[in-house]
């Protein structure tokens, strides 16, 4: 059991980002809004601090961390960029990309966070308030979504709160972020291959690099990561996925501007002009206000799955699954 702590809100300021710094470099734990997610962030250079986070995520086994660094130099420091690897930071850094690249011998994170492997999930996120802690800071900070292992990504500070008040030492209220899900991950340890759907859609990386993405499907039992098991972004009520209309008892999740006929318990829609990108930014925040109703189940209308609509469905398939 994690000892209860009093976990203080600050603004997105210097006074925020000082505060940060501090906490930080002391061994604790900050919240933070990236433009994806709200990251949990350590030093990526302290165990215990990177064991403290796991013990406040409640993560049942040591999953591998995405290291988030201030620019693509330091991120050399960590890991060794292939050709493909160079093309994707140069045109899509900063922003919602996570490269896992081959370890460097002297990469100062450790091992904790990286589960043990010798490749390492290096970002260089574009929030504003994430840049500045990051060059303030100077070091690398670890970061998973900062939400309770099993729980939906926090997209504002409100979420972090209902999640993690009392585990963490911090969390800097950046307001509501503004991709949404979480950044697209890509292993650069041979062929390029997609990892995980998210903030940078997949026709965007294969036009930077000029051919397409190798695929990891999700049914492989030893997924390069491992956070990616199946259930992992499982609100508490049941998902009814590419639902035509809601049943009796049923809270709607609606995308697009024609509804069914039906009324539902309660509706949210994604994007009432049918925008992917907004979309993606509701998806989490309204996924959890549905869950909080306790409706019977949550009917969720077809959402494309070109842009960022891979991601969207990839989400909604994990949550609809059966829980672990
Ligand atoms: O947008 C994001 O990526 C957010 C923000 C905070 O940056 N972070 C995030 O972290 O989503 P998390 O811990 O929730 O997801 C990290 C994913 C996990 O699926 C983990 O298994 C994978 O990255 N991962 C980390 N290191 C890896 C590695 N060396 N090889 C393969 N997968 C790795
Ligand atoms: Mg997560």
């Amino acid at each position: 059991m994690t000892a209860e702590l009093s976990t203080r809100v600050m603004k997105a300021d210097m006074a925020g980002t000082t505060a940060a710094v501090r906490c930080l470099a002391a061994g604790g734990l900050v919240a933070f809004p990236t433009e994806t997610v709200y990251g949990l962030g350590a030093d990526a250079g302290n165990g215990e601090a990177v064991a403290r986070l796991y013990a406040a995520k409640g993560r049942p086994q040591f999953n591998p961390l995405i290291v988030h660094v201030a620019g693509i130099e330091h991120a050399r420091a960590l890991g060794r960029f292939d050709a493909n690897a160079e093309k994707l930071a140069a045109a899509l850094w900063p922003g919602p990309l996570t490269l896992v690249l081959p370890k460097q011998a002297q990469c100062a994170v450790s091992d904790l966070a990286l589960a043990g492997l010798d490749s390492v999930a290096a970002r260089v996120p574009a929030h504003p308030v994430a840049r500045e802690l990051l060059k303030t800071f100077g070091k690398a900070i670890v970061a998973p979504s900062a939400n309770r292992s099993g729980h939906v990504s926090p997209t504002g500070a409100a979420h972090v709160l209902a999640d993690l008040r009392g585990r963490i030492d911090m969390v800097i209220d950046g307001g509501a972020c503004p991709v949404g899900v979480e950044s697209t991950i890509v292993a650069c340890l041979g062929e390029p291959t997609l990892l995980r759907p998210g903030g940078v859609a997949r026709e965007e990386i294969e036009r930077v690099l000029g051919h397409p993405l190798a695929d990891v499907s999700m049914s492989e039992t030893a997924p390069l990561a491992p956070g990616m098991l199946a259930s992992h972004y499982a609100p508490r009520t049941k998902l009814r996925l590419d639902a035509e209309k809601p049943l009796e008892g049923e809270a709607l999740l609606a995308f697009g501007p024609s509804l069914p006929a039906q009324s539902a318990h309660a509706t949210l829609n994604l994007s009432p002009r049918g925008d992917l990108i907004e979309a993606a930014a509701n998806l989490f925040s309204h996924l959890r206000a549905l869950d909080a109703l306790g409706a019977q189940s949550i009917a969720v209308m077809k959402v494309p799955i070109d842009g960022l609509g891979e991601a969207i469905n990839d989400r909604l398939a994990r949550a609809a699954a059966p829980k672990s």
